[in-house]
């Protein structure tokens, strides 16, 4: 990897690319708070493996995508976008000490957590708004992973065009766990979340969680659809109840 964070500032080993605006996650760590989805240290560091809310759904994707990786013949440089409490990017760092792995989230509070409980040589936790960062990433990556993710962001197209612009030749964005809808189930699911948002008393948070037309995916490949596997479906074994996209630069 080309990048150089020799320069960049670093708090608790979390750098920073640009300054902290705790607008999204204050917010967003309310409601974990409330769904009680702030995990301790000792929980983090056993994710998948943990026996509540989706965790048990999510162990087969994260499966998959580590053998997708392993599969990999050259090093692979990689953004986890929206990497969280750092598990996700610290299981893609362990398949090969020669592959480089940068987790990436404007939510200061899990970043630091990651930083914390995980370390690795070829592991980095970085704070940025990627709006806001120029030229720092521009064609430095091999694959780029959005899991449980793209839900946040608010304008798909918008965020799509500047993640190309930070793969290199043949670099593939990969989108996980997260929800598109039909055009006519938009209005539907948009009131809901309100509604969900709502109880939850941070009805702020709907501002912030988007629901994106399956249209905009319909040309990636599609890796894994859960609707298809009818095997699972007959031996009721759990798996993500959503697709696994990727597109690829030519
Ligand atoms: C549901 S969590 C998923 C975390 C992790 N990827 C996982 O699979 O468990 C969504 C994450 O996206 C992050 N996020 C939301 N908007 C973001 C943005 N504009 N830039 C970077 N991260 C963002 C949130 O802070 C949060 O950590």
């Amino acid at each position: 990897m080309n990048l150089d964070f020799s320069r960049i500032t670093q708090q608790k080993n979390v750098y920073y690319l640009t300054p902290e605006d705790a607008n999204f996650s204050k917010h967003y760590l309310a409601v974990r708070k409330k769904e009680d989805r702030i995990l301790t240290d000792n929980e983090v560091r056993k994710l998948p493996f943990l026996h509540r809310d989706e965790w048990p759904y999510r162990i087969q994707s994260t499966e998959r995508f580590i053998k997708y990786v392993s599969e990999k013949s050259q090093a692979q440089c990689i953004l986890t976008l929206g990497c969280g409490n750092g598990w996700f990017s610290n299981k893609i760092a362990t398949i090969s000490s020669k592959n480089e792995i940068i987790g990436l989230d404007i939510n200061r509070k899990e970043l630091e957590q990651a930083a914390r409980v995980f370390h690795k040589e070829n592991l980095r936790f970085v704070y940025a708004d990627i709006f806001k960062i120029t030229s720092f990433f521009q064609e430095q990556f091999d694959i780029i992973t959005l899991n449980g993710v793209v839900q946040y962001f608010s304008d798909f197209q918008e965020l799509f065009s500047l993640l190309q612009s930070f793969l290199k030749k043949n670099g593939e964005i990969h989108i996980m766990d997260s929800p598109f809808y039909k055009t006519s189930e938009i209005l539907d699911a948009k009131r809901r979340t309100l509604e969900y948002y709502t109880e939850l008393n941070v009805p702020e948070m709907s501002n912030h969680y988007h629901h994106h037309d399956q249209k905009l995916v319909e040309k990636f490949d599609t890796l894994y659809s859960y609707k298809k596997n009818i095997i699972h479906k007959i031996l009721r074994k759990k798996d993500s109840p959503f697709s696994w996209y990727r597109w690829t630069k030519q």
